[in-house]
């Protein structure tokens, strides 16, 4: 495999504390931005005896926590985010909703992504055009172990074992909510595949001839030393829109015009 520059090599001692995780740390942003906006609200009413209006302190805390957030090299999206969210805090309590309508919001949002804000790999489904490609990489000549390192809803993979009735097929996924659903579609379909709920940081991908990921830019660097140490010579690592920083792939494959691609690197 060719490696075309500073690839991550040394990316598996990068792996962070919870604190300084991008979710952690602008969690950090916003109270540091709501303590200024309290100051600056006191200074409001001591020397001008107003009052500052609660949109008005929303956007200016948003402002505040999307600088900061930039100043700390936070990714584009984060600074949308931290600029929204104190706004979207205070047109949802406006709504007076009952509370328990946010405590089943929070909770189907935790079983759905989980510790995200930690792997920074959320949720989110490849479809059947997609399926199909990875079904014509698999080689067809011979039963194969194949892993979705992250399967979601598990839709890639009961696909494929539908394709190839003779190999086996293994998902692995931390959300708890996506997992119980894949778990649930095998055993209502009779299919064969095994859905373990677990972080495949603890799988040995030795074991597979194929791997498919599609997880995130910041999983990539660690995916690819772990990878490179554990896969088989002549194993498959089919990476699903996220290339490797500096490594070339053997294969890229567009499942369809301007599509995200499919990243092919033979070990
Ligand atoms: C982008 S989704 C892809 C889902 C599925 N592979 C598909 O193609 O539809 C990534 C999934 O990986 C899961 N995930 C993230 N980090 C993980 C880890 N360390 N171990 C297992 N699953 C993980 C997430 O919970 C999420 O469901």
């Amino acid at each position: 495999m060719k490696e075309t520059g500073s690839p991550g090599a040394g990316a598996g001692k990068q792996s962070k504390s919870i604190s300084q995780t991008p979710a952690v740390q602008a969690l950090l942003l916003q109270v540091v931005s709501l303590i200024v906006v309290l100051l600056l609200n006191a200074a409001f009413a001591a020397f001008f005896h107003v009052t500052v209006n609660v949109f008005a302190a929303a956007g200016v805390q948003g402002v505040c926590a999307a600088l900061l957030s930039k100043w700390r090299g936070l990714a584009p999206w984060w600074l949308a985010i931290q600029l929204l969210f104190p706004l979207a805090l205070v047109l949802a309590s406006a709504l007076q909703l009952p509370p328990w309508i946010f405590l089943l919001a929070f909770f189907f949002l935790l079983l759905l992504y989980w510790t995200s804000f930690r792997t920074q790999v959320p949720f989110y489904p490849s479809g059947p055009v997609v399926w199909e490609k990875v079904a014509e990489l698999v080689p067809a000549d011979r039963d194969i172990a194949l892993v979705d390192i992250g399967s979601g809803l598990g839709g890639l993979l009961l696909h494929l074992a539908r394709c190839f009735p003779g190999s086996r097929f293994v998902g692995v996924e931390l959300a708890p909510l996506p997992w119980l659903i894949s778990c649930l579609r095998a055993r209502l379909g009779g299919s064969a595949v095994r859905f373990d709920r677990c972080d495949y940081n603890r799988l040995h991908l030795g074991e597979y001839d194929v791997v498919f990921a599609y997880l995130s830019p910041a999983a990539m660097p660690d995916l690819w030393t772990k990878a490179r140490k554990e896969m088989r010579k002549g194993g498959m690592l089919i990476s699903y829109e996220f290339a490797i920083p500096g490594i070339a792939p053997s294969m890229i494959i567009s499942p369809r015009f301007n599509a995200a691609k499919l990243h092919v690197f033979h070990m």
